[in-house]
Parts: C-alpha cells; structure tokens; sequence
C-alpha cells in the first residue's frame, strides 16, 4: 500500500540531494505521508516500541562493553567495576538488563497482536516469518548476555544449554566442543558469546529493515482483518496520527521500562548471578529468564533429550507455518466468535508453561507441562486447520469505514 510520491524538497540542499540520492523522499515517504488504517488501536504501536526498545539495546550495550572484560578471571568483577565505580554505570547496566525483559515483553505483545488479528495471514507471510526469524536471533542474543556477566546461572545456563547439543547423533559431542571451544564452558566460550553478542543485535537491525520493508509493501492489516478499500476514506497519513499515537504508546511503556530499571532492578533476575560462577558448585535449580520459561517447560517436559530438543525447536519454527495452518477465510479473530475462545486458551497455555517452567520438572508440575505442551501443538495442528474448515457461519467482516460508523456506502451503514 503505496501512496503515490507527496514529497516536494523545500530546501536548494534538499532538491540537490533528492537529484542525487532521494533518501529525504524515500523518509517523507515510509514515515510521513504513508497510509495508516485509521482504525488501529494501540496495540499496533508496539512495533514501533521494539524499534525503540532495539536501539536503547544497542546504545547501553555498547557503552557497557567499553568497561566490560571478556576474561573469566575478570568478567564478573568488571562487572562490579561498572556498578560500583562506573559514572552511571548502575544506571547502564541495570537499563540493559531490564531492556532485554521489556523488549521480550514488548515481542510477545507483538506477537499475540498478530495472532489475534491474523496478521500473518495472505499477503503477510514473509513479513511473519522474518518476525519469527526475528525472535530466534532475541533469544539467541539474549542468551549469549546472560552469560556475560560471569555468575553462577550465566555459567550453568550455558553448560545446560549448549549441553543439548550433544543430543544430535554421532556429532552432538563434536558439535559441542566446537562451539564452546573445549570441553567445558570455559573461557573460550566467554569470548566468543560476547563476540556474538556484540553481532546479533546488528543482525537483527537488517532483518528488522527487511521486516518493516515488507510490512510497507501489503500495508498494515487493522482490527477489522480487512484491507483498505478506500485510502482517502479509511487512512490517514503516518505523521502526526500514527506518529503522535506511537509516541503516546512509547511513553507509557518508558514508564514501567523505567520503574523496573530505578525500583526493582533485580525484579526479573536470579539472585544467584550474583556469585560468581564456579563449575565446581551446581546451584540447586537451574532457572533461566522467564522470557524462555515456555520453551524450557516444553524442552523438559520430555523425557528423552533428543526428542525434547526437536520439540523445543519445533515449538518456535510451527509459528511461522501459522500462514498454512490456520486456513479460516476470515482474517480477524474480531469476527471468528469459536476462534476467539481457543485463542485465550492458547494465551493460558503459554502463560500456564510459562509458570511451569520455573518449577521443579517433577510431579504434578510435569504432568501439567505435558498436557500444557500437547494443546500447544495441537492449537497449531488440529485446531486451528479445524476451525478454518467448520467456521461456515461467521459474521460478515465490516470495512474499515463501516466498522467507524463512516460507512463506505450507503448499504454498509451499521444499525446504529
Ligand atoms: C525487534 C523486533 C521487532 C521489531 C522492531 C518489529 C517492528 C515492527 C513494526 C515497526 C511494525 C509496524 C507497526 C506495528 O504493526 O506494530 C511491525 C509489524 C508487524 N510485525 Fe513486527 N517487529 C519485531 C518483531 C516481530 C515478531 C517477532 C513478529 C512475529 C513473529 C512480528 C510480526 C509482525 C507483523 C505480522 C506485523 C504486521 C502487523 C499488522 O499490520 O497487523 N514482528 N513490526
């Protein structure tokens, strides 16, 4: 959904430039003159949140990596150095660690919105999945961070984590070896995790480039699931209203960004990353952030190693196949009444294994993660295809502009 060229350089610099390099169009564009649904709640801003929150990422990890040291012998005290002696470096480090909980926050809102409003649906396949490739390189970068700090749940995360490597037959345990760099998690690891840590993030600015270029190419979808029929009618021009509307959203979520960082700073993390990590003593339960606590309930949830590992992996790779596999004709889940109520039994089952994630994997626990676990996968298998096939009676989705009460036409006027 393009709007065909507004732009007018105002400046003699500015037409010079757009003759040589239109970048000051391309801008005007994607962020001033782009068509927005007029009809988007707020929980459409948080792409724009994420933006945000992906560069307060970047900047505090790159000022934190200018007195942070790779070594294993001084991570952890260098981390001390920054806390204690670091002019704001409390504030830094804190802001980091907090940032990666709320930008996770911020990526699951992300990602139900979509789920509920079927934004991955035709035409926004590409645009989902780059989502979904998005989300693996979170994780990952998120990962690699947790080890940084040196302490006693970064060293034994990552001894459990890459130790499910070794599940891949005949090579597991060469695979593993190569990627710690020896036989242990040792110092050789510690390199190379900052190293990649320092590196994902920038990966994931380019996929965020190509995920916000393919979002510009279908337009955005809107509460209603149906796409603009009529730009003058049913859009409005990305700045001021989406612009202010984001604004109003990022605001709010600063908020709670900020009362995480200056009131309850260590309110998401694990007390015991602040002993610092020795193999020698393997804490009692091994907890990682809770932005995993889903995929580690479902990976424990299974017995056999092998087998957890596929299904931890196939538990992220079957949401990018959501395009195939919720085949309802209708897009929103605004119209799909049977469809809404098995969307909140999902919310409750990720949020259910979520919570079971971080307890004991025995007992009554287990079996909760197990039954949790198999609706997961069945949400996705036989759920959501059977939906699609026997929602025969579904309300007739509303254009945008009827949906406002500015009918398009006459006929499409609501019954008040
Ligand atoms: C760093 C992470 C991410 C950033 C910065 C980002 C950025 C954005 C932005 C700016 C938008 C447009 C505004 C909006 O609709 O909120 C958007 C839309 C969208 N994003 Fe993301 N995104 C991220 C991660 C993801 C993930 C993990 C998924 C799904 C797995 C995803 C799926 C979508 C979809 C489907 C849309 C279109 C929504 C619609 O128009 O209804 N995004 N994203």
């Amino acid at each position: 959904m393009t709007g065909h060229s507004t732009y007018t350089p105002k400046s003699g610099f500015a037409r010079w430039l757009e003759r040589r390099l239109p970048i000051l169009g391309f801008i005007h564009e994607s962020f001033v003159a782009y068509p927005v649904p007029k009809n988007l709640n707020y929980l459409w801003t948080f792409g724009a949140i994420l933006s945000f929150m992906l560069v307060a990422q970047i900047v505090t990890g790159i000022v934190l990596a200018m007195h942070y040291t790779p070594e294993t012998t001084l991570a952890f005290d260098s981390i001390e150095h920054i806390m204690r002696d670091v002019n704001w470096g409390w504030a830094l480090r804190y802001a980091h660690a907090n940032g990666a909980s709320m930008f996770f926050l911020a990526v699951y809102i992300h990602i139900f919105r979509g789920m509920y409003y079927g934004s991955y649906k035709e035409p926004r396949e590409v645009l989902w999945i780059l989502g979904v490739v998005i989300f693996m390189l979170m994780m990952a970068t998120g990962f690699l961070g947790y080890v940084l700090p040196w302490g006693q749940m970064s060293f034994w995360a990552a001894t459990v984590i890459t130790n499910l490597f070794t599940a891949i037959p005949y090579v597991g345990n060469s695979i593993t070896t190569w990627l710690l760099g020896g036989y242990s998690v040792d110092n050789a690891t510690l390199n190379r995790f900052f190293a990649l840590h320092y590196l994902l993030p920038f990966v994931i600015v380019a996929i965020v480039g190509l995920h916000v270029w393919a979002l510009h190419v279908t337009g955005q979808n809107n509460p209603t699931g149906v796409e603009v029929k009529d730009i003058e009618k049913e859009t409005v021009p990305f700045t001021p209203y989406a612009t202010l509307k984001d604004a109003v959203g990022l605001v709010v979520f600063v908020g709670l960004f900020a009362w995480l960082t200056f009131f309850v700073p260590n309110y998401t993390g694990h007390p015991d990353n602040y002993i610092e990590a020795n193999p020698l003593v393997t804490p009692p339960h091994i907890v990682p952030e809770w932005y995993f606590l889903p995929f580690y309930a479902i990976l424990r949830a299974i017995p056999n190693k092998l087998i957890g590992v596929i299904a931890l992996f196939a538990s992220i790779l079957i949401v990018a196949a959501l395009p195939w596999l919720d085949t309802s004709k209708v897009r929103s889940g605004v119209y799909r009444p049977a469809f809404k109520k098995f969307y909140w039994v999902f919310v409750f089952v990720a949020v259910g294994l979520g919570y079971l994630g971080a307890q004991p994997a025995e007992g009554v626990y287990l079996i909760a993660a197990r039954i949790l676990m198999a609706y997961y996968f069945l949400h996705f298998l036989v759920v959501l295809p059977l939906l699609g096939k026997y929602e025969q009676t579904l309300p007739e989705p509303r254009s945008i502009a009827a949906s406002l009460g500015e009918a398009a036409t006459p006929e499409e006027k609501p019954h008040a």
